[in-house]
């Protein structure tokens, strides 16, 4: 399966993100995720991806683009991947097709989780991620049983320095102006499933995977 995730910040992208991994053992190629490990290694990239995280905007197209062919190039792709938070602007969907087409491989589908505005600022804002294994929490809606401590490793829990409610708002903003009119891209393309992310965590999951034809 060749699936890319679509949707607002706090969606639910990178939890329903791990679930198919678990489920489906695929790659997850997450440009947020790849940032932030560049942030936190200190790299050139990091320095660079920094700047436009902290005030909520996109990091450049030639940087994003290039780190993801770089990321579907590798073998591990070849059967399947999860990409996630990419692409976000029309000239990132462009440069897909692009590498797509130059691995001989077509996309399963496009899946977009729709939830408004007024609910994606909770949802930020409560987020909590494990520094150990990246698993995503959240301080109401989907809690750890100890808090602060992450359920399947153990390992402490924090929150994402991006994850103030000033910067969503750009954040919201970003996504708006420059991803959103990818929706109509996709329709075109006859890959686009929207589904509810409104619902429960399960019961989004269980809409993706009859989205993408795979529900058991
Ligand atoms: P990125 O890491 O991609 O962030 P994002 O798109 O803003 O998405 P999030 O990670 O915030 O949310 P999510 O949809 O994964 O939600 P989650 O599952 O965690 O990007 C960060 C930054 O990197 C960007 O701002 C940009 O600067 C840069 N960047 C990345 N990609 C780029 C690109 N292609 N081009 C340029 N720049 C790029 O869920 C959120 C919370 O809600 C969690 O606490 C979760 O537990 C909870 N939750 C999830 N589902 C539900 C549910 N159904 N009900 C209740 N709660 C739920
Ligand atoms: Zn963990």
């Amino acid at each position: 399966m060749y699936i890319l995730l679509m949707g607002p910040p706090g969606a639910g992208k990178g939890t329903q993100a791990e679930k198919l991994i678990d489920e489906f053992k695929i790659p997850h190629i997450s440009t947020g995720d790849m940032f932030r490990a560049a942030v936190s290694a200190g790299t050139e990239l990091g320095k660079e991806a920094k700047k436009y995280m902290d005030a909520g905007g996109l990091v450049p197209d030639v940087v994003t683009i290039g780190i993801v062919r770089e990321g579907l190039s590798k073998p591990e792709c070849a059967n399947g991947f999860i990409l996630d938070g990419f692409p976000r602007t029309e000239e990132q969907a462009v440069a897909l097709d692009g590498i797509l087409k130059d691995l001989g491989i077509k996309l399963t589908g496009v899946v977009n989780i729709s939830v408004p505005d007024s609910e994606l600022v909770a949802r930020v804002v409560g987020r909590r991620i494990c520094k150990a294994c990246g698993a995503t929490y959240h301080v109401s809606f989907n809690p750890s049983k100890v808090e602060n401590v992450c359920d399947k490793c153990g390992g402490n829990l924090y929150q994402r320095n991006d994850d103030k409610e000033e910067t969503v708002v750009n954040r919201l903003h970003a996504y708006h102006e420059q991803t959103e009119p990818l929706i109509e891209y996709y329709k075109k393309q006859g890959l686009y499933k929207e589904i509810d992310g409104l619902q429960p965590i399960d019961k989004v999951y269980a809409d993706v995977k009859v989205s993408l034809g795979c529900s058991k």
